[in-house]
């Protein structure tokens, strides 16, 4: 053994025992001929002391050290003079009687303490050095902790993790596949699953009526920072279910793990909201109802009355932020200019300012009356006090979501998004399809296996495309303070649901028959009814942690392009591993 404690656990209760530790050397000192060593282990920092009339050749040892260190440590638990409250075990440090250098460490990159000098690519080169630091040390702690809740919590419930293969062929969920060739079968490849979708689906055709598997994804999509090309989700099935009995069972998780990893409790029963509500109120089908703010429309309230802008559009909405009549027309114009960036894509905006002393102000005096101007605020729910923000356009969900960014950022900049604050709740009454404009189809909202509702199965078998966009799904999405954590859907049990449902998708019977006839045909021998869910389970972490970035609630992230910085990858393969694959690479344009 080399150590008979860890760098965390020794308290005033320990002093006079003689121990020995293991560890890191953070930092050496010299005062007043005395040398201090501040050892870390994952566990804290101990501090250890060589008095100055302490053996020579234990003093010329301590001074010999460097950062990054490892060294063993032997002495006896005193008392500090000086404590310091900050640290777990600042009210004790050890005199040293020997020191055991068991390895050196050349100096590292970054100083290697909670709060690092290092820029983030260089941390992210030496990740290995980054890990021992203390933030990024309980984020992977609260990572195992959550995993094993998790697992405690759907073993009481009978679920069984099972593994489903990562060599597949490609589920469709609307990202790109990683794909990887097969030597063995020239000129084919086997796709990386964006999620085990169809294998949680035959497991319940095969009677597992409960499964679960905490288990990594692939999407080769572009990333942000809730976004990672491979990720990890609580995936999870359940046969003879409907969406009530889901719901109830993943909100129970979800509730046992914010109350025993962090100690939350979260309402009982959780929220719901429709998919239209979120959208029409937020702006977004993953609303932060941590604050208000929310969007009215008032389209009838606007026009008539000469301003063309809004006397055309389709749809006119606002938001109405508290204390907004103070801002100068300087803030009002850096706001305008915010919401005209391409990420945001607004025209313009228009405010209405209502004054302390009960006057109003606003963009639009040419064309309304004060009494015009406050019934518009009254239907905007605005207080004396605030700006309302209007916007307007041809497309209402385009303007909504427009108004549910700037909704976001308002709420941010007046601090009413604390992360330490948790709004959960279910989205739900999701529609099945989305119509693309562009490629002129329909597109599955959630993926071609979730099931239509019973009651709207006439529209769904009907042709025309306003039926089809009515048509809602029992689909389902756990949303947290505006990010979405987890989603799923009862699925469709019935092969000529099915088969339908990929008629409307525009996938023609070959070419279902070729990408998805294993599940068609399983669907022919009994299966049973079934639903199920995936939360994000980095996402999970991050949010419990009060981050929003999910990069270092993993052990090894990728950046923004997709890369491995410390392992160099993705990289070329030599000829030879090319050649076995009877894989040719085309010249790479400039
Ligand atoms: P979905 O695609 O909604 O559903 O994914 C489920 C959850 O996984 C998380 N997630 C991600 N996390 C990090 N990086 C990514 N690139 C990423 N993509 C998704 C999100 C999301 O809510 N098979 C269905 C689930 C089902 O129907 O049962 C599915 O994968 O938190």
């Amino acid at each position: 053994m080399y150590r008979d404690h860890t760098c965390g656990e020794l308290r005033i209760a320990n002093v006079g025992q003689k121990v020995t530790l293991a560890g890191w050397v953070q930092r050496s000192r010299k005062l007043g001929g005395m040398t201090f060593i501040d050892l870390r282990d994952r566990y804290g920092i101990t501090q250890l002391v060589v008095e100055a009339d302490a053996e020579a050749s234990l003093v010329e040892t301590a001074t010999s050290l460097g950062r990054e260190f490892v060294i063993q440590a032997t002495g006896e638990v005193v008392e500090r003079q000086s404590k310091n409250p900050k640290m777990p075990t600042g009210d004790i440090e050890i005199k040293l009687e020997s020191i055991n250098i068991l390895n050196k460490s050349v100096t590292p990159p970054f100083t290697i303490e909670d709060e690092s000098d290092g820029g983030e690519d260089i941390r992210a080169k030496f990740r290995y050095l980054d890990l021992r630091r203390g933030p990024l040390q309980s984020a992977l702690a609260l990572r195992h902790r959550m995993a094993h809740e998790v697992r405690n919590y759907l073993d009481s419930k009978g679920f069984m993790e099972i593994e489903t293969p990562y060599l597949i062929k490609s589920t469709p969920e609307g990202a790109r596949d990683f794909v990887v060739p097969s030597r063995m079968n020239p000129g084919q490849f086997y796709a990386l699953p964006q999620s085990p979708q169809t294998f949680k689906q035959l497991l319940m055709v095969a009677g597992y009526d409960r499964y679960f598997q905490i288990v990594r994804c692939f999407r080769d999509e572009d990333l942000r920072a809730d976004r990672q090309p491979e990720f990890t989700q609580i995936d999870c099935e359940m046969s003879f279910v409907e969406q009530e009995d889901v719901l109830n069972m993943f909100e129970g998780m979800m509730r046992t793990l914010f109350k025993n990893v962090i100690g939350v409790d979260i309402p009982d029963p959780l929220p719901r909201m429709s998919w239209y509500d979120a959208m029409d109120k937020y702006g977004s089908d993953k609303p932060d109802v941590r604050f208000g703010m929310a969007i009215h429309e008032i389209t009838d309230k606007v026009k008539g009355n000469g301003f063309s802008v809004l006397d055309d559009a389709a749809y006119v909405g606002a938001i109405a932020v508290p204390g907004g009549a103070e801002y100068t027309r300087k803030q009002i114009d850096e706001i305008t200019e915010w919401v005209k960036r391409p990420q945001v894509g607004a025209k313009g905006l228009i405010y209405i300012k209502l004054n302390a002393d009960g006057s109003v102000k606003s963009s639009i005096d040419k064309f309304y009356t004060p009494e015009q101007l406050k019934a518009i605020a009254e239907v905007a729910e605005a207080k004396t006090g605030d700006i309302i923000f209007i916007m307007s356009g041809p497309q209402k969900r385009k303007v909504q979501t427009m108004l549910g960014v700037l909704r976001l950022e308002m709420g941010g900049r007046l601090g009413l998004r604390d992360p330490k604050v948790f709004a959960p709740l279910w989205i739900v009454d999701f529609p099945l399809l989305e119509w693309s404009e562009e490629d002129g189809r329909f597109y599955a909202m959630h993926h071609p296996f979730t099931a239509p509702k019973p009651e709207h199965m006439d529209w769904f078998n009907s042709n025309k495309k306003e039926d089809l966009e009515r048509v809602c799904a029992n689909a389902y999405d756990f949303v947290l303070n505006g990010n979405e954590l987890g989603g799923g859907s009862i699925r469709i049990h019935n092969a000529d649901v099915q088969k339908r449902m990929f008629e409307v998708l525009g996938i023609g019977p070959e070419e279902a028959e070729y990408k998805f006839g294993f599940i068609i045909h399983a669907f022919q021998f009994g299966a049973p009814p079934h639903g199920g869910l995936a939360f994000g389970f980095d996402r999970v972490c991050a949010l419990f942690a009060g981050k929003e970035s999910i990069r270092d609630f993993i052990a090894f992230p990728k950046n923004n392009q997709g890369r491995d910085v410390m392992i160099d990858s993705p990289s070329e393969i030599d000829q030879a591993q090319l050649d076995e694959l009877n894989l040719d690479i085309r010249p790479i344009a400039e």
